[in-house]
């Protein structure tokens, strides 16, 4: 099908920080300071989501230490041969490791990280930045090592390692069977998706749990929406009570992903909580982002919060 032009980027709306800055960007305030970043079997049409109690926010270990950033990180002999093999861990080490990175982006001292390169872990889609190209596909996908629930069973290769080795710990340490229900959605089933939220719950309703088509981290290949399976596996909207889900609240990060649509969150991505829609950030930006105790990638970033479509 043929694809429909989208701007190349909306222009920001609001600033996102809000009365209190997340505490990773205090801490670097504070050294600044003292020293002088296939179609589904059935689309997901959902219901009304039910809305769980906010995350509760865990003790937040200290930000990395001994961590430098270069002057020029970007002219860092390691960044640039990274670069030179597009090695996104090995990008964000030549940093000084994902916390270097998110503060070097955040600082507009990182021109060689564009944050809206959907071939990198770094990326953020959202309402107010589609994707680019719109009709992006991943050059590399396999098949998810979880039980699925729809034919929409693949993410980018480094995901669906990743995600296998975090739903083996969740297993090993007895919180379950985890399964997927999607993985990598293209442009055009994205547009099947959201069409059939629309019918069901109308603009507005859809646009609160449906990403537009070209708007869906799934389009990168870097978003997985986890079900618990025990004797079956269950739907999205009841992942977050289960065992598996509190386990994956905890643990994700450790395997490189972020649960990305929290409800602490939801005035910032415009998005009802999603406890079940994993984002892959690699293990480095994922324990950057646990650590600094953020709960959106826009906030992690510095971006302006994207409630809303800009046309
Ligand atoms: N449910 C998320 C927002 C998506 O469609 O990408
Ligand atoms: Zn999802």
């Amino acid at each position: 099908m043929s694809v429909p032009p989208q701007p190349q980027h909306a222009a920001p709306r609001s600033p996102i920080l809000g009365p209190a800055l997340p505490l990773g960007l205090a801490v670097t305030a504070i050294g600044v300071l003292l020293s002088l970043a296939g179609a589904p079997m059935q689309p997901a049409v959902r219901g009304e989501l039910a809305m769980p109690e906010p995350t509760a926010v865990q003790d937040v270990p200290a930000v990395e230490v001994g961590a430098t950033t270069a002057a020029d990180p970007c002219s860092e002999p390691s960044v640039l041969d990274a670069i030179a093999v597009a090695d996104d861990a090995a990008i964000i080490a030549g940093f000084g490791g994902g916390e270097s990175f998110r503060s070097a982006v955040v600082a507009g001292n990182a021109p060689c990280v564009a944050l809206d390169d959907p071939a990198h872990v770094w990326v953020v889609v959202n309402k107010a930045r589609p994707l680019v190209p719109v009709s992006f596909a991943p050059s590399s996908l396999t098949d998810l090592p979880l039980q699925m629930t729809t034919r929409s069973g693949q993410a980018r290769t480094d995901v669906a390692a990743a995600v296998g080795e975090m739903v083996d710990a969740a297993a090993a340490e007895g919180a379950g069977r985890i399964g997927a229900n999607n993985g990598y959605r293209s442009y055009e089933l994205q547009v099947v998706t959201h069409a059939a939220h629309v019918r069901s719950s109308g603009q507005a309703g859809a646009d609160a749990s449906s990403a537009r088509a070209g708007h869906s981290e799934h389009q990168t290949g870097l978003a997985i929406d986890l079900v618990a399976c025990d004797s079956s596996c269950g739907a999205i909207e009841a992942f977050g009570s289960t065992v598996q889900g509190e386990w994956i609240a905890a643990n994700a990060w450790e395997y490189g992903f972020i649960v990305r649509y929290e409800q602490v969150g939801s005035g910032v991505t415009g998005y009802k909580p999603e406890p079940w829609h994993l984002r892959y950030l690699g293990r480095e930006l994922a324990a950057a982002y646990h650590q600094g105790g953020y709960h959106t990638l826009e906030e992690f970033f510095g971006l302006p919060a994207a409630p809303d479509y800009t046309h």
